[in-house]
């Protein structure tokens, strides 16, 4: 584990005279640098090189008010304010428990004709930059924002991955294209340039405001594109002032220098959350979930309900005897019928067939967690009414952890990802908090680290998830190596990996089994090996971990050994080596135990990994879980070995994946 020995926390303060000459900053380390500067019109701008070579060329700053209030031109620098910080700090959970914060910040203090005033204020770390705006309209009563105009040029064409822009969902497919030819792109958007810098564009501490994507303008240039309210106004504040969410760049020279990095995190307030959090933990769970995405169980109470008493029973013991910490329940609530419909859930009413009162006795005789579930079908209207009451409702039978979901259009031409249901899905986390509740989002606002301020925020979906395999033709192999250096940058998903039935041979041809979904051809499947599922339990980071098959797949399985041993609260993580769509190798500690994680996309491949990482001088025994030697995603997928050895941190790992596999390996210490 890396620590930080100390707290070192120096602050300069430097006060410059006025002026509009350009002004910089660079990384501590020196190699990223930042100059703002004002043209004659007092139009503001933001330029970045990476090793004295231009990387971000003078790109545009600031937003179109409304109502006469000018947030863009006319400024003039009042002064310069330089700062420097380096913090080691911890959070309560998280790929890696200790972080250090290392930046140099420029504010620099403007002022328009319209006596506008403003910090633009820029933080430079070795990993990347952030900067956000925070104004100060005098005398306004309120601030309506039509636009933003803050652009990123990039000076060199390149390589990118990102889904597309939309303010709906994130549940799209990645495309690998030039930076020149993205139209539009949602964030992360993650690029690497002709001159092989890697990097990204996302947003940090988005809690007050309409999601940022980006908009192709010429060549390499993109300008931000806010989700908009349904009058079109992208923003509004009560009173004269706004702060913004960071815009940010990653900035690594290797791929996985970006998922590395801790920048997002560093741009995020610090906790505030009060007193003992020891309620937030990290678990692994199953679920009454696959079932009805495969088209076998329903939400709905009928005669193929999955969220009776029984099996809800069922799958406490599967927990208890699996060293599985929790179970969640889909469907256990009235107003299913309603999905797609009026979306009238109610929170407080269990079906008749779900015995809440010994579903909860029954649960916490097996020492079983539940997590909860509201699905809201977008209804947030409806979900707002019950907010309170059904957060106490769960938190009064001991049930201190919620998956909510969004499935399904909002009401009054609102979208998902603009400023008013970015101001819901905050209020959920703060009324969460209040009752010791923790909160997995599906159909989420993305991750911009606010987990760093409500680590009760613990983990979301915001991609395509395990789910679009039960009913459509599914995630390509290269999605898996596609989202540890995209989505998972904002922060952990709950994917939901972990199929062992990958052709569905148990319930393809089920008499139960019933198309609930349009996407369904009757063709889908998982397009991975079994070996790459067990690898995604490492690679694909959240603290709450579904083992996500039927149980009844698991039983008697082998394989199941590895999330038997898995631990969802590690301490440190690594990514070891990849690049993007292709492969990717992460290890995770977790106290003593070490997790690996290696997977590719539809190409075989072999990597070397040296086990320097493990404790030096402490022999471990590796549990390697591999693709079988004819294994192959397409024609053989379930072909997997164990081969258990003796290792040190001297030793190097072989590691052979079969085309769209994996491995993945706990070292256990002896
Ligand atoms: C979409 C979620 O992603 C999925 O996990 C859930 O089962 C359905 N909505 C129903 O809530
Ligand atoms: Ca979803």
């Amino acid at each position: 584990m890396r620590t930080y020995i100390g707290y070192l926390s120096c602050f300069l303060l430097l006060l410059c005279g006025c002026s509009s000459r350009p002004t910089s900053v660079s990384s501590p380390d020196g190699h990223i640098a930042l100059t703002f500067a004002l043209d004659e019109a007092g139009n503001m701008s933001y330029a970045v090189t990476v090793n004295g070579a231009d990387f971000i060329l003078p790109s545009p700053m600031g937003f179109e008010g409304r109502d006469g209030v000018n947030l863009a031109e006319g400024f003039r620098v009042e002064n310069t304010e330089f700062a420097s910080k380096d913090e080691a700090w911890t959070q309560p959970w998280g790929e890696n428990k200790n972080l250090r914060n290392h930046y140099n910040e420029m504010a620099v203090h403007l002022k328009n004709a319209a006596e506008t005033r403003l910090v633009a204020r820029f933080r430079v770390f070795d990993d990347g930059l952030g900067f956000r705006y925070e104004y100060e309209v005098p005398d306004a009563d309120s601030l309506f924002i039509m636009n933003e105009l803050t652009g990123f040029r990039i000076a060199n064409d390149g390589t990118s991955w990102s889904i597309p822009a939309s303010f709906e969902t994130y549940e799209l497919l990645y495309r690998t294209q030039p930076i020149s030819r993205i139209d539009n792109a949602n964030t992360p958007m993650t690029f690497k340039t002709e001159d092989g810098v890697y990097a990204s564009i996302h947003e940090a501490a988005l809690t007050d405001f309409p999601e940022m994507t980006l908009k192709h303008t010429e060549g390499c240039s993109f300008v931000a594109e806010l989700a908009p309210w349904p009058d079109g106004v992208k923003a509004r504040f009560e009173g004269g002032k706004f702060t913004t969410p960071w815009r940010t760049i990653q900035i690594a020279p290797q791929a996985v220098g970006l998922i590395n990095s801790a920048l997002i995190l560093n741009l995020n307030e610090p906790c505030a959350l009060e007193g003992d959090l020891s309620w937030i933990r990290p678990m692994k769970y199953v679920g009454i979930w696959w079932g009805m995405h495969l088209g076998v169980e329903t939400w709905a109470m009928d005669d193929r309900h999955g969220a009776t008493t029984a099996n809800a029973k069922r799958h406490i013991d599967f927990a208890a005897a699996n060293n599985i910490e929790a179970v969640m329940f889909e469907g256990w609530n009235e107003g299913w019928e309603s999905w797609g419909g009026m979306q009238t859930f109610d929170y407080t009413k269990p079906y008749a067939d779900f015995d809440m009162d010994e579903v909860v006795r029954y649960a916490n005789e097996k020492g079983v967690q539940i997590i909860g579930h509201h699905e809201t079908g977008g209804n947030i209207l409806n979900y707002e009414r019950q907010l309170d009451a059904s957060y106490k409702w769960y938190a009064d039978y001991g049930v201190h952890s919620v998956k909510t979901g969004y499935a399904g259009g909002l009401p009054n031409g609102h979208n998902h990802h603009g400023q008013y249901n970015v101001r819901h899905y905050r209020r959920v986390v703060q009324t969460a908090a209040k009752y010791q509740t923790t909160i997995d989002a599906h159909e989420p606002i993305k991750d911009t680290g606010i987990r760093r301020t409500y680590p009760n925020m613990m983990t979301r979906e915001g991609a395509r998830g395990m789910e679009w395999n039960g009913w459509s033709e599914g995630n390509p192999p290269e999605h898996h190596v596609l989202l540890p250096f995209t989505r998972l940058l904002g922060g952990p998903m709950d994917y939901t990996p972990g199929t062992f039935d990958i052709l569905y041979d148990r319930t393809r041809n089920s008499p139960r089994r019933k198309k609930w979904n349009d996407l369904d051809q009757g063709n889908s499947r998982v397009n991975t090996t079994l070996a790459k599922q067990i690898a995604n339990w490492v690679v694909l980071y959240s603290p709450l971990q579904m083992a996500s098959d039927l149980i009844e797949n698991y039983e008697g399985h082998p394989a199941f050994q590895f999330f038997r041993d898995f631990d969802a609260d590690c301490d440190w993580s690594e990514a070891l080596q990849g690049e993007p769509g292709e492969f990717i190798a992460v290890v995770r500690r977790a106290k003593d135990k070490y997790f690996l994680g290696a997977t590719t996309n539809a190409e075989a491949r072999n990597l070397t990994i040296p086990l320097s990482f493990l404790e030096e001088g402490k022999t471990y025994q590796a549990v390697i879980y591999a693709d079988g030697e004819d294994a192959d995603w397409e024609t053989n997928p379930t072909s997997y070995e164990i081969v258990k050895r003796e290792v040190t941190s001297a030793d190097t790992l072989d590691v052979k994946m079969a085309k769209g596999g994996g491995q993945a390996v706990t070292f256990l210490p002896l």
